[in-house]
């Protein structure tokens, strides 16, 4: 890995075995262009040969110069005014009104390893030499304010990490309206746009489009990163597919509004920029201070989507998710919403434990519903006091009949929410997130407390502390179940409004960084009604995420999909729930819901006192083998093999990183008589190796299963008796095929 520096060119060239990302200083401007990104080339002294100049109709920087209009110059970090005529990277205006910008590059500096970014959620590096970070200063005089653009290159990581800071060197305040995180002109638009769109108990559904001219985005207006699109796109070549050809991934390390926008110009120039959302967004920049973006972190791929995947999954799995959870085996456990509800008290959690531990569960969660005066959803946000209707002993003594089962305890919290009839709100009616004189809206009957006040913050971590510290709690789930409306902080001036979503999602990431700090064998697991923030920014904080609120087998085979496409396995929140499923009725086998919850983080969310004896061993089975498996799946290589969204069969498997091992997960959606031949080509093995599949006892080479496939012919006697009928009875049925490697 290097990043070198061809001086008299003025060039930047970050490269490592795969990837190549140059860039230089243009001559008379001092602007930075940027000349290419993608598949690693060889280094060369001078990349000049690259730089595309044409006189055009337009406006130029230099007169005498007809090739110097920024409108046909790519580049790093583009502003708008001064020829180039589409959205920019930032806008900043001055004391005089003035948003015209032109920072110039002033010096360069090579840092080993990575840097953190201040209070916000980022990558990192476990060692110095993992990676090199390129920080090019830039600096407007006019304006009195350095820039600077932050560029990490991981060692073996196919892996590009950009953010942007501001800092005012001047005396007088200037206001951001706008900073990308990241943004790059690529000189054609021979791409499709892929991107994870949705909605409550339907989030990460995989969306495809070409590329046209004009603009193309996805963002959240909402205070949370949101289910309607995840921080994330891809911009893939028409023909690069699951496994091969070009891809480029852009994943942004934040959980509050954000903007991935996609523009094409009239010469096929394609700029994509990735950042905070400037919708609603203006930061006040006093002297002397500095404004920092979140991070975007850009991937290439030319092994087709699941080389991003891939990318993604090891980065965000070892070195975005930190602490002792990183590591280690993450119970399989057991939450009572979906069995319960808000209806139960200390004896029917205790049975529920107790059935839960005898069948090898290692957690049981106690979800919403066990404070304040909660029976529903009107009520008790914001009390964290324990109902001792529900439960007398309290939550230590639960915490202590917990223990004496033999099962770890979690416990459900929704932080940033306050319902009317609490304490909180009446010793606090000024802490939610309301405009003044206007209408506030509920969503499911509560409010958003305003997390961008520091002593709200405050409050809610003691709050939360007087119940952790005095019980045993292993797992903290953090809930988030409704988005900010009527934005707007009565701690901020008039002209720092537009600081607010801002600074509400800096105090989230505050509150979470005390409690890991105070509690840092505790695992969270975030969720926001499912996957309303399921984002880079959180997994910083909680190795797991609360993936759907939808159960039902079927569609989590589309949704766990989609999410894959970004997150690993092991932060994909999966669980076994009841049929007929809550939330579309669907009955499918209790195998199937397994074998789909297996890619995940596993665990069950059904009344487990009132399932059959046949239900319950197979639960013990269940939990039996993915104690054996939990690691292989965590760790391991995932690759999608059949995609929900095109087929009716699905197909996914994971192997082990040293290719001795794998799980191959198959469904089959609806039944159908007399069907097509139906083969699985695996992925990922050691073509030499020899391996058994366990459930037929067969042994293939890798080469095989990955060129030929597992032939799936299954022969079953109808019921008349005859032996006509090949498939599995019913819908919904799957198989799962674990593979190990044996002798020849
Ligand atoms: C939404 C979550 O996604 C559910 O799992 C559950 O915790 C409920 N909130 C509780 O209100």
């Amino acid at each position: 890995m290097t990043i070198t520096i061809n001086h008299e060119q003025n060039e930047f060239h970050l490269f490592n075995k795969d990837i190549s990302y140059i860039f230089r200083i243009l001559e008379k401007s001092n602007q930075l262009e940027h000349l290419y990104y993608g598949k690693r080339i060889k280094h060369r002294n001078s990349f000049a040969h690259l730089i595309e100049r044409e006189v055009r109709p337009s406006c130029n920087l230099f007169e005498g110069d007809y090739t110097s209009s920024l409108e046909h110059i790519k580049q790093e970090y583009p502003s708008f005014g001064t020829t180039d005529y589409r959205y920019p990277a930032h806008t900043i205006t001055n004391h005089i009104g003035s948003k015209l910008t032109n920072f110039k590059y002033e010096s360069y500096e090579i840092l080993k390893g990575k840097p953190t970014l201040e209070g916000l959620p980022a990558t990192y590096v476990a060692e110095l030499d993992e990676a090199e970070t390129l920080q090019i200063t830039l600096v407007d005089q006019l304006l009195n304010c350095k820039l600077i653009l932050s560029y990490t290159l991981y060692n073996d990581r196919p892996i590009i990490c950009r953010n942007a800071a501001f800092q005012n060197t001047g005396g007088e305040t200037v206001y951001i309206n706008s900073a990308m995180s990241t943004s790059v002109d690529f000189p054609d638009d021979e791409f499709e746009m892929l991107h994870l769109s949705g909605a409550w108990a339907r989030e990460t559904h995989i969306e495809t489009q070409k590329l046209t001219k004009g603009i193309r985005s996805i963002y959240s207006t909402r205070g949370a990163s949101s289910n309607v699109h995840n921080p994330f796109l891809a911009l893939k070549r028409p023909d690069a597919t699951e496994h091969f050809g070009s891809v480029y991934g852009f994943s942004l390390v934040y959980s509050g509004n954000f903007l991935a926008q996609v523009e094409v110009d009239t010469y096929n120039v394609t700029r994509v920029m990735m950042g905070i959302n400037p919708f609603q967004f203006k930061w006040k920049l006093s002297p002397n201070e500095t404004f920092q973006t979140p991070e975007c972190v850009m991937v290439y791929s030319d092994q087709g989507l699941n080389g991003m995947s891939q990318a993604y999954h090891d980065l965000y799995r070892n070195r975005l998710v930190r602490g002792v959870w990183r590591d280690q085996e993450r119970p399989i456990l057991i939450n009572n919403w979906e069995a319960t509800y808000f209806n139960f008290n200390e004896e029917k959690i205790l049975s529920i434990a107790e059935t839960a531990k005898q069948l090898g569960i290692e957690l049981f969660v106690l979800d919403d519903g066990w404070f304040g005066e909660r029976h529903d959803d009107t009520s008790s946000l914001g009390d964290w006091f324990v109902n001792k209707e529900k439960l007398p002993n309290g939550i230590k003594g639960l915490s202590n009949k917990l223990e004496e089962i033999g099962i770890k305890f979690g416990l459900w919290f929704e932080p940033e929410m306050v319902c009317k009839n609490t304490k909180l709100f009446k010793e606090h009616p000024d802490w939610i997130i309301k405009t003044p004189n206007r209408n506030a809206s509920h969503g499911r009957n509560q409010f958003v407390l305003d997390f961008s006040k520091d002593e709200v913050v405050e409050h809610l971590f003691i709050l939360m502390d007087n119940i952790l510290k005095d019980a045993n709690i292993s797992y903290i789930k953090w809930d988030m179940n409704r988005y900010i409306t009527e934005p707007y902080s009565n701690s901020l001036d008039a002209d720092q409004q537009g600081e607010f979503y801002h600074r509400y999602i800096l105090g989230v990431y505050k509150l979470y960084h005390k409690l890991i700090d105070k509690y840092p064998e505790i695992l969270f697991e975030s969720c926001a009604g499912g996957g309303a923030r399921f984002d880079p920014g959180m997994l910083y904080y909680s190795p797991q995420i609360w993936t759907s609120d939808d159960t039902d087998a079927v569609e989590r085979l589309k949704i766990q999909y989609g999410t894959s496409m970004v997150y690993p396995l092991s932060t994909i929140g999966s669980h076994v729930s009841e049929v007929p499923n809550h939330q579309v009725g669907r009955i499918t086998p209790i195998e199937t819901r397994a074998n789909v919850a297996y890619f995940g983080t596993f665990g069950y969310e059904l009344d487990i006192t009132n399932i059959t004896e046949q239900e319950k061993q197979a639960v013990k089975r269940q939990v039996a083998f993915f104690k054996e498996k939990r690691d292989l799946i965590r760790s391991g290589y995932f690759y999608r093999l059949l995609n929900p969204f095109e087929s009716n069969e699905v197909s996914w498997m994971t192997v082990s990183q040293d290719q001795n091992e794998a799980i191959v997960g198959y469904y089959k959606v609806l039944a159908k008589p007399n069907d097509k031949y139906d083969r699985i080509k695996l992925k990922g093995l050691d073509p030499d190796k020899l391996y058994e599949i366990e459930s037929t006892q067969t042994t293939h080479y890798g080469d095989e299963l990955m060129n030929i496939g597992i032939i799936l012919a299954e022969d079953f006697t109808n019921r008349a008796g005859e032996f006509w009928q090949r498939e599995k009875q019913g819908d919904f049925t799957s198989s799962l095929f674990v593979l190990r490697a044996v002798n020849p």
